[in-house]
């Protein structure tokens, strides 16, 4: 039986697109499962000048595609929906929206929790948290959580000035930063296939280990993003955030207990003993590229916004290499851009060879033993599939690489909750094992910065890769210096 959450939420941002496409929708299904009942109320913010029945009906839109077999339980839910116009800087609204907070609290029974949820430019998000401790929006009565998107910062500098901002009025647990990545069935399960396997994390270190491989492809281009992307590019917007999650969870040490306290001091002792490069190390590890025109498409210069000079980078790749004891010469390759061959997100974990292979002298060259692959499908298709070597069937002997594999089916994978349903429940009952701490996201610029400072006063030759491929030939080539390839090619 679902647990019903009791909050008063408030959205800054509720006219965006984020607010429509995800968020809604979201709350709508966590409605439909019983976490929210009756003790919830929501109340949308923006600068638009919305009365509560046109609010209404633009949430009621955004759920028009799942609503359709619960039109009553969807106009129920629409009605626990309020609007008001609010300008952030504004100390004065502030005044406005407690009342209504406080007066939503005592009709919905709500025990003076509040959730604020911040999804909108980042340059308002300290002013908020300041003017909401200011002006009194804090209670002492239930809890407070403020619910924040990315991108936190736009480098260790600025991020650590907007946690100060945050935290002279929030907590670092009454904090949940928003990284939707960690919301995903298959990223959740790296855990699980971590942990909860001799098989698996008695192998997972550099002596059985030789690389591993993280690829998140996308194949649409910038679309209509451009003035947000064009200030940020791929480092920015998919490395410091989604990879480096992933990364501290392919690599951090078994957790005491599966708590988001533990699960956090053992993501950020990883991203700690993440080597931080010079700059001529970080020119030797770090490839970046950007789309050219393809049969169809514009380059990426060509798009819409984007000014005909832009060095912003939409593809990275890189190698990445950990100072520990488990982790010491095994390097993490990650690669990520748009306009790529097609939307997929995958690991290959690459173990070593045998040591010895005693078939290799009956056998011909070309069936000589191959690396065991753990693949983790993350996207679209979830699943995982390990490559081994088996007899290949028949007379003689010699080996070929089979897959053991386990691919979700499909019935299943449409239960699978979209990632801000998950999270935003998560938020509702105060876990936040699947959110980004301050400490890890401080690491992670670290890391990061000393890419984009290289980047910011080097020249690129841009474009340098065709949609449809998997990016720029340094991509491949960086993996050819360390007599590797990437084990998701093309053309292979
Ligand atoms: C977002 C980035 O965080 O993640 C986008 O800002 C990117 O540029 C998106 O397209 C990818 O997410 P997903 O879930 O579609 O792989």
């Amino acid at each position: 039986m679902a647990k019903e959450n009791t909050a008063i939420f408030t959205f800054f941002g509720a006219s965006g697109d984020l607010a429509k496409r995800k968020l809604y929708p979201s709350l709508f299904k966590l409605y439909q499962k019983g976490y929210l009942k009756d003790h919830f109320a929501i109340i949308g913010t923006s600068r638009a000048d919305w009365t509560n029945d046109e609010f209404q009906g633009i949430v009621s839109e955004s759920i028009s595609d799942i609503k359709e077999e619960s039109k009553n339980q969807a106009n129920e839910f629409v009605s626990h929906f309020y609007y008001i116009a609010h300008d952030v800087t504004d100390k004065a609204h502030y005044a406005a929206l407690d009342e209504l907070i406080n007066k939503l609290d005592k009709q919905y029974e709500a025990n003076g929790n509040r959730l604020f949820y911040l999804s909108m430019a980042p340059s308002f998000f300290g002013q908020i948290a300041l003017n909401l401790k200011s002006e009194g929006l804090i209670t002492q009565e239930g809890y407070n959580r403020l619910v924040i998107e990315k991108p936190f910062g736009r480098d260790y500098k600025s991020a650590k000035q907007l946690n100060e901002e945050l935290t002279s009025t929030f907590e670092e647990d009454q904090i949940y930063r928003i990284d939707h990545y960690l919301g995903k069935e298959m990223i959740q399960n790296i855990e699980a296939l971590r942990f909860g396997n001799t098989i698996i994390e008695s192998l997972w270190n550099n002596r059985y280990i030789d690389n591993v491989q993280i690829t998140l492809s996308e194949k649409l281009g910038v679309e209509d993003r451009a003035s947000y992307y064009d200030t940020s590019g791929a480092l920015r917007d998919m490395v410091q955030n989604h990879i480096l999650q992933i990364v501290s969870q392919l690599a951090m040490e078994q957790p005491v207990a599966f708590t988001d306290a533990d699960v956090r001091v053992e993501k950020v002792k990883a991203l700690r003993s993440l080597r931080v490069y010079t700059p001529s190390e970080a020119a030797g590890n770090f490839v970046r590229g950007q789309y050219d025109a393809g049969d169809t498409g514009n380059e990426y210069r060509d798009e819409s916004g984007v000014p005909d000079d832009s060095n912003t980078e939409t593809f990275v790749a890189g190698k990445l290499l950990f100072d520990n004891y488990r982790w010491s010469g095994v390097p993490f390759y990650i690669r990520t851009g748009k306009k790529l061959a097609d939307k997929f997100t995958r690991i290959d974990v690459v173990f070593k060879k045998p040591l010895i292979d005693i078939f290799a002298f009956p056998q011909k060259s070309d069936a000589a033993l191959q690396a065991n692959v753990l693949t983790i499908y993350v996207e679209p298709q979830s699943g995982f599939s390990l490559k081994v070597n088996a007899k290949s069937t028949g007379q003689g002997f010699e080996t070929e690489p089979v897959n053991l594999d386990f691919f979700q089916d499909a019935d299943k994978e449409k239960e699978v909750p979209e990632p801000y349903e998950r999270l935003l429940h998560d938020a509702l009952e105060g876990n936040s094992t699947n959110f980004a701490s301050w400490s890890e996201v401080a690491y992670a610029w670290k890391f990061v910065d000393v890419i984009r400072k290289l980047w910011d006063i080097e020249e690129p030759i841009f474009p340098n890769y065709l949609p449809g491929s998997m990016g720029p030939v340094a991509s491949d080539e960086l993996l050819q210096k360390d007599h590797r390839a990437w084990v998701y090619r093309l053309n292979k």
